[in-house]
């Protein structure tokens, strides 16, 4: 495309299920030039092999080293970073490319989908992951939030929140922000298989988790501090985040039910407008009566929403794709406006409906 910016772009965790992703769909984003696929175990393996649906798209492309990634990002102006490592590898390899690029005068934009750039102290990190932080001195470089929530970028480069965490913070944000609930929230969410990645184990493999529902990590899961972090950097308010994971007999999709005490008794058709307001001019988001279906958002980047109360209590469902929305599709979606770019773009398919 003649008079096109295109950003060269390279991708870390390259054999994973989010990098599967994010190929998917830079093969048909206008800017984002896809130049290196960052693999740890696979360098000069064929892409393809890793991905066969792929192969359409990624042709001959085989995934590369670190160092050739590195040395693309040291000869390329502008450039773009999606890091899909495992989170505790991120970090590290997210600040080696920092530092060797910045020898060279370079500085790309980095989008980073692992948990690593999620907290904003390295305490708050290692208390949840129980490791220390690999480069706590960058934290401070990158916000963590939902694009959706954020109007004015104060930072060079984004961490994604969790796909829990978005199909959270989707329905949790505006209650907070509008003022309409107490501060305390319960949620119950269910997720697809591939929030689990490529490796499986005895808990997330396919026998066990076929026509089965299950919780696990009740009130234990990582992305419940996550949330209140991201929660007090949005609104500035202190919130509990009360979750139960459930693991889903599906592979893509998460459903979520956030229910809160309203802090004045409110109409559904009042909290629904309310939220229609507050995502007023978001492509992404639908708020609507019908109740939120998976099928309806899977493989897409839009999330849908909708809302009930009791008088007392209210009751958001949330759905999303994991592999998408919350992770892929919402790191290209910031992507986008880390370079101005329309934050639709290489985004608009709707969902297949019929998975
Ligand atoms: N799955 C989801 O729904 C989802 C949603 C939101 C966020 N995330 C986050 O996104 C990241 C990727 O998730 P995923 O589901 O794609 O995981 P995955 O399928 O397990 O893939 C992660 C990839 O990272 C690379 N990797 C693994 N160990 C490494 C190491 N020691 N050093 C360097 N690279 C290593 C591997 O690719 P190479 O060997 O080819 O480099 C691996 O295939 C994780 O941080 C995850 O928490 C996932």
């Amino acid at each position: 495309m003649n008079g096109v910016k295109k950003i060269p772009t390279v991708i870390l965790g390259g054999t994973g299920y989010v990098a599967g992703e994010l190929i998917r769909l830079l093969q048909a984003h206008p800017h984002f030039d896809l130049r290196a696929i960052v693999s740890d175990s696979k360098p000069g393996a064929a892409v393809a092999d890793a991905f066969p649906h792929l192969s359409s798209v990624v042709g001959e492309q085989c995934f590369v080293s670190i160092e050739i990634a590195q040395q693309l990002l040291c000869n390329a102006p502008d450039s773009l970073v999606l890091a899909a490592a495992p989170h505790g590898v991120s970090a590290t390899l997210i600040d080696q490319l920092l530092t060797h690029t910045a020898q060279a005068g370079r500085h790309p934009k980095v989008v980073d989908i692992s948990a690593d750039y999620r907290f904003r102290e390295a305490d708050a990190y290692q208390s949840v992951y129980r490791h220390a932080h690999g480069a706590p001195q960058r934290l401070s470089d990158f916000i963590c939030a939902l694009p959706e929530h954020i109007s004015t970028l104060p930072s060079q480069h984004v961490a994604h929140p969790g796909c829990f965490a978005t199909a959270m913070l989707l329905s949790i944000v505006p209650l907070i922000s509008l003022k309409l609930i107490e501060p305390r929230v319960f949620v119950s969410g269910i997720t697809g298989s591939t929030g689990s990645g490529r490796t499986p184990t005895e808990g997330t493999h396919h026998p066990r988790r076929h026509s089965d529902l299950y919780s696990y990590g009740a009130l234990q899961h990582r992305h419940a501090p996550e949330v209140v972090s991201i929660v007090k950097t949005v609104t500035g308010d202190t919130i509990e985040c009360h979750f139960v994971p459930h693991s889903g007999p599906f592979a893509r999709g998460i459903h979520a039910t956030t229910q809160a005490t309203l802090k004045k008794p409110l109409k559904s058709d009042e909290v629904m407008a309310a939220l229609h307001d507050f995502y007023k001019g978001q492509p992404f988001v639908r708020v609507s009566n019908q109740a939120p279906h998976l099928k309806d958002v899977v493989s897409s980047n839009y999330a849908h929403l909708s809302a009930t109360t009791d008088g007392q209590t209210v009751a958001v469902v949330s759905a999303i794709d994991n592999l998408t929305k919350g992770a892929a599709g919402g790191a290209v979606q910031w992507a986008n406006r880390l370079f101005g770019f329309d934050q639709i773009t290489g985004l608009s398919a709707p969902a297949p409906g019929w998975t």
